[in-house]
Formats: C-alpha cells, structure tokens, sequence
C-alpha cells in the first residue's frame, strides 16, 4: 500500500545556494483546481483585495525582503538544522540492516519552538507595513499563539489571541507564555474550530485597524497562498542542505497536516520535482472509523468553510463535525485547499496515525534521539513505522520536525499513567477470572 518505486538518480539541477526571495507569481484567483477562491461576504472583498495588493507588492520588495531575511536569521534563528537521525535510521532498519536513511528538519528549533514563526513574522510585518497595529489571531496547541505574540512584541503591535477553554486546559504552558509577551488572551467555550470563528468576528468589527492573522494556509484567497509563501522557506532550506549533504535531492518528504502549514512549507519547493514523494500525515485520534479524529483530507467532503472550498469534516447537513487529536494543533475541521488539490491530483499522498502510535513516536524520539518532538510532530514520525520498510535502502526522507514538545510533557506522563493503570486493572482482572474459574472447578 504505501509501495514507492524506485529512487531516480539525484538531480544535478539542484540549486545550493539559499534565497529567501520568491519566485510565485501572481494569481488573483487564489485557486487549486477547484479548491481555493474567497467565498465571503461583499465587505469583506476590498479588504481582502487590499491585502493582496500589499502582500505581492511586499514580496518585490527589496527592503521588505532584506529586513525579513534578517529577521528570520537574528531573530528566528534560521537557517533550522537538517539533522541525520543516526539512532532513529537504525531502528527503522529491517532484519537485513537495509533501509532509508531519515533526516529531521528541525524547525522545533525555531524561537517560540515550532514552524509557525516563520509565517507570524511575515504577516506582522505586513500589517505594520499596512498600518494595521492591532493583530487578531487564533490558536489551537498555542504554537501559533506563542509565535504572534512573541513577533507583536517585537514589532510594538497589540495583540489578542483567542483560544477554545478545552485548549487552554491542555496547553498551559503556551498561554502562560503568550501573556508574558503580552498578548490578551481571550478564552472560547470548546476548541479550535470555535476561536478561529470568534478571531474572525472579532476583525471585522474592526476592519479599519485590525489585522487578522491566519496559522495555517486556510482561509479566504489570499491568505493560504500568502501562509504557504511565508513557510516556503522550510523547502527551500532543506534543497540547500541536501545538496550540502548529499549532493542530490531528499526522496521523500514526511509532514504532519492539522490546517497544512508545515506540511506546504515544506512541499512546495519540490511540487515540480516529480521524483520527490510527498506524504502529509493526518490524526486518526481513536481511529478512523471512531468518529473521532482529524483526519479531514482522510474522510472529510467537499465544503465551505471560512471563505475557502476544501476537504471538510461534515455531517450529512454540511454542519462542521468538531476535529479531535491528542496533538491538539492537528484539530482543525478544513484543510488547506491545495493540499486538497494536490490529493486529487495524486502528487501527494495522505495517511493517518492514532494517538496511541503517535505517542509511542514522541517516547522513540526522546530515547534514540534526545529529542522531544511536539505531539503533531509526532505523527509524521510515527508513519515512518509503514513507510521506511517500503524503500529502498539508502533513500533519504526528510521529516519535519515542526515543534518542539515540551508542551506535551504532561499529556505523555498521562497517558503513561493511564497505561499503568489499565495494565494493573487486567492483571488483577485476570488474576480474578482464574480465581473464578478455579471456584467453578472446585
Ligand atoms: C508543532 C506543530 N506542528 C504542526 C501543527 C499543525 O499545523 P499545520 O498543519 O498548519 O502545520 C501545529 C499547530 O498548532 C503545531 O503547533
């Protein structure tokens, strides 16, 4: 099933030197297939436009571009390791000691720990450029959160950020963090799905000097295309290191997908390189067939929502069907449209990782590796478990390691105990049948 053909022999085209510069160009549309496009109320259509306008005319511009870079190197601390997971490739290796050799793109090395940052400082600086000096935003695992407070600080703009009550009881470390940067941050009844609405009503009542700023490449036009250009640098980066390393191109690269960010950023420097697999890796939660999980490109059906047409978790009335992961930053009821495209086009393809499988890949990275992933991280590294025996031996699979997982520490130890727990309650359980049935004998 997850059967790759043969590696082809490595590009010599592969640039090796790094320009964090774009090369997109400009598409009024915002569409991927049929996916894309702003499906939004008439008031909303001129702001949006203007943020277009502003986001290209930013990109072409030198200054805009430089102070960037610079940010991204001073501040955020890129360029982000790709580092050789030595322990980690030999226990992925089969009985033969054959097997691919894995590579972490370590963007849980990023100030604030995670991928988000690259995008959050993108589009602050936008707004600031705009004259928007007040940012609205929502979070989910509070990564996102974190990185736009921490960049609002940074560039003297007010910040609120709205997160769902169950959120805040799961990640509180993050919203500890967010205040001491000096965000607001203002608590939603239930999760992710219903902070992201409040941010949204939120901007609108106050078009004029408020600054929406998306997580993740979802939402209206231009806002997917905008995130995934901000994020692109995590591909571009890793064709760089790669030609460095080994002097060719990575043969497949391995994300986990929540709205898409991470798993875009990665993927677009290599679309046209048809030699290289992409593999996006969603939250089965408790299952694919539990009902209850985030697997939106997996199960999900054409919609609406949030002003973009993608793959969505509905019902049968097209109501929205609340996410559920234990990596709470997966827990997103749409997907970005182009991943969605780039799923039926077949260029890329998507699988999906309990949260029990996803846990074990936490625990495997911090004993082999010393390193402890975030939980959504952790579902890219958990389908390494299927994929690595499909290739061939000494391909190269670059991870991305999008954050780091200090914030899941407690969520582990949980589920630690709970397995302890239910472990005593079988063996005295079974220890009580035999009885049972040794009374019966008698
Ligand atoms: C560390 C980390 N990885 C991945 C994600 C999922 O987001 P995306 O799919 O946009 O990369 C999140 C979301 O909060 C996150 O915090």
């Amino acid at each position: 099933m997850f059967k790759f053909s043969k590696q082809k022999t490595p590009s010599s085209s592969a640039s090796c030197s790094l320009s964090y510069k774009s090369n997109i160009s400009y598409s009024s549309s915002g569409k991927f297939g049929e996916f894309g496009g702003k499906f939004v109320p008439e008031l909303l259509m001129t702001c949006l436009d203007d943020l277009e306008h502003e986001f290209y005319k930013a990109l072409n511009d030198v200054k805009f571009q430089e102070e960037l870079g610079t940010s991204l190197t001073d501040y955020v601390g890129r360029e982000t390791p790709l580092y050789y997971a030595e322990r980690l490739t030999k226990h992925h290796k089969g009985k033969d000691g054959c097997g691919p050799e894995i590579y972490l793109k370590r963007e849980d090395l990023n100030h604030g720990g995670a991928h988000k940052i690259n995008n959050a400082l993108g589009q602050a600086m936008l707004a600031k450029r705009m004259g928007r000096m007040s940012i609205v935003t929502a979070t989910g695992a509070g990564q996102h959160g974190v990185a736009t407070a921490a960049v609002c600080a940074k560039l003297g703009l007010s910040c609120i950020v709205f997160m769902g009550n169950l959120d805040i009881q799961r990640q509180p470390s993050n919203v500890r963090l967010m205040k001491l940067l000096g965000a607001q941050v203002k608590s939603v009844d239930g999760n992710y799905k219903d902070a992201s609405s409040e941010a949204v009503r939120e901007w609108v009542s106050n078009l004029e000097t408020s600054y929406h700023l998306p997580g993740s490449v979802i939402g209206p036009h231009p806002c997917p295309t905008m995130v995934r250009e901000f994020q692109s640098v995590i591909g571009k980066e890793v064709r760089k290191q790669a030609m460095e390393k080994w002097g060719g191109k990575p043969d497949v690269l391995v994300a986990c997908v929540g709205g898409g960010s991470n798993a875009m950023g990665l993927f677009h420097e290599f679309i046209q390189d048809e030699d290289v697999k992409l593999v996006g890796v969603e939250a089965a939660g408790y299952g694919l067939e539990s009902g209850r999980h985030s697997a939106t490109l997996s199960k999900g059906i054409v919609g609406v929502y949030h002003g973009t047409m993608s793959y969505l978790l509905q019902d049968d009335e097209g109501q929205i069907i609340g996410p559920y992961s234990i990596g709470v930053g997966l827990e997103c009821p749409g997907v970005g449209p182009e991943l969605s495209y780039l799923k039926d086009n077949g260029r890329a393809k998507f699988h999906a990782i309990t949260d029990e499988e996803a846990l074990h890949a936490y625990k495997r990275l911090c004993r082999l590796e010393g390193i402890f992933p975030a939980l959504e991280a952790s579902h890219a590294l958990a389908f390494l478990e299927k994929l690595c025996p499909t290739l061939p031996d000494g391909s190269k699979v670059v991870v991305s390691c999008s954050g780091r997982g200090d914030k899941d520490a407690a969520t582990v130890q949980k589920f630690d105990n709970l397995h302890a727990i239910t472990a005593l309650m079988a063996k005295s359980n079974s220890s009580n049948t035999s009885k049972d049935l040794f009374d019966s004998e008698v």
